[in-house]
């Protein structure tokens, strides 16, 4: 059932357990992790990224999301990540996405909240929920980001003024996480403190973006000090490269099925982690 983003995410806060937005970027993908979140019963917001425009359109993916989300039972919401532009944002409206994340963290905080006032005005008259990021997740995530940043933590004050300013549904926060791989695979070290401010201070879900590699024991530790929603990617590439070396074919049909079973894997993986935290 294709669902908006506000109502997913207020249950789960209120609900005190996370929901996994996973970025696919392949037909498949945006299938399997349907399938998934229905085979557990649980809802997750089906996510495309602007930088992923070059793999599959724009159209391709708001067809294809809202054919599985409504072939199934569970509450899927068909979610824009990391939308650069309002341009690009309006066209995702237009064609059915019921949430959509502006990227503006890169800007001053006054015309962050420009930006994110006008694409929340446009989405509200459509029924369509906002996520905006304060503070930066940097890092680099293939074709998400499209380059390499550092990260800039969220402060408490620019946050509440934020959410206050611009009637976002949900905000992104920087709280030591950061797209793609770790170096040296180290898990990264979470500012919980600063998390639990966060949550007190704003009224909206919190998100956390670069939740590959974070380490379970700090996601479930994140959802539990205030954290609603959880961004995944680069873990799925890696799942599916694993299940594909295991599988040791030369047939591009078991490749494919290689490459769902590793993606299936990991969104199992996640939505058990944090999706049934109390
Ligand atoms: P990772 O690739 O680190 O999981 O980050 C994903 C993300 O935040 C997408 O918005």
């Amino acid at each position: 059932m294709l669902v908006d983003g506000k109502s997913v995410l207020n249950a789960a806060k209120a609900g005190h357990y996370g929901i996994v937005a996973p970025d696919f970027l392949t037909l498949n993908a945006c299938r399997t992790f349907v399938q998934t979140a229905d085979a557990l019963k649980t809802p997750i917001l089906l996510s495309f990224a602007q930088g992923h425009a070059g793999l599959i359109s724009l159209e391709e993916a708001a067809l294809v999301g809202k054919y599985w989300a409504e072939k199934v039972e569970t509450p899927i919401v068909l979610h824009l990540d990391h939308g650069q532009d309002f341009d690009f944002l309006r066209r995702a409206i237009d064609l059915g996405f019921t949430s959509v994340m502006l990227d503006a963290s890169m800007e001053k905080m006054e015309e962050n909240v420009r930006r994110t006032k006008e694409v929340v005005a446009y989405a509200h008259s459509r029924g369509v929920s906002v996520e905006a990021e304060i503070g930066h997740v940097g890092g680099a995530s293939e074709g998400i980001e499209g380059g390499i940043s550092d990260s800039v933590y969220t402060t408490v004050e620019e946050a509440r003024t934020f959410a206050d300013e611009t009637g976002v549904d949900s905000l992104a926060v920087s709280i030591g996480t950061s797209h793609g791989v770790y170096q040296s695979n180290r898990t990264p070290e979470l500012n919980f403190e600063r998390l639990r401010e966060l949550s007190a201070a704003v009224p909206v879900p919190l998100v956390l973006h670069g939740g590959s590699g974070t380490g379970d024991e700090n996601l479930r530790r994140a959802v539990r000090d205030g954290i609603t929603k959880l961004n995944v990617y680069t873990d799925f590439l890696t799942g599916a490269m694993e299940e594909i070396r295991a599988a040791q074919t030369d047939s591009l049909i078991e490749i494919q099925k290689a490459e769902d079973e590793g993606m299936r894997k990991v969104l199992t993986h996640y939505i058990e982690l944090i999706s049934k935290t109390v």
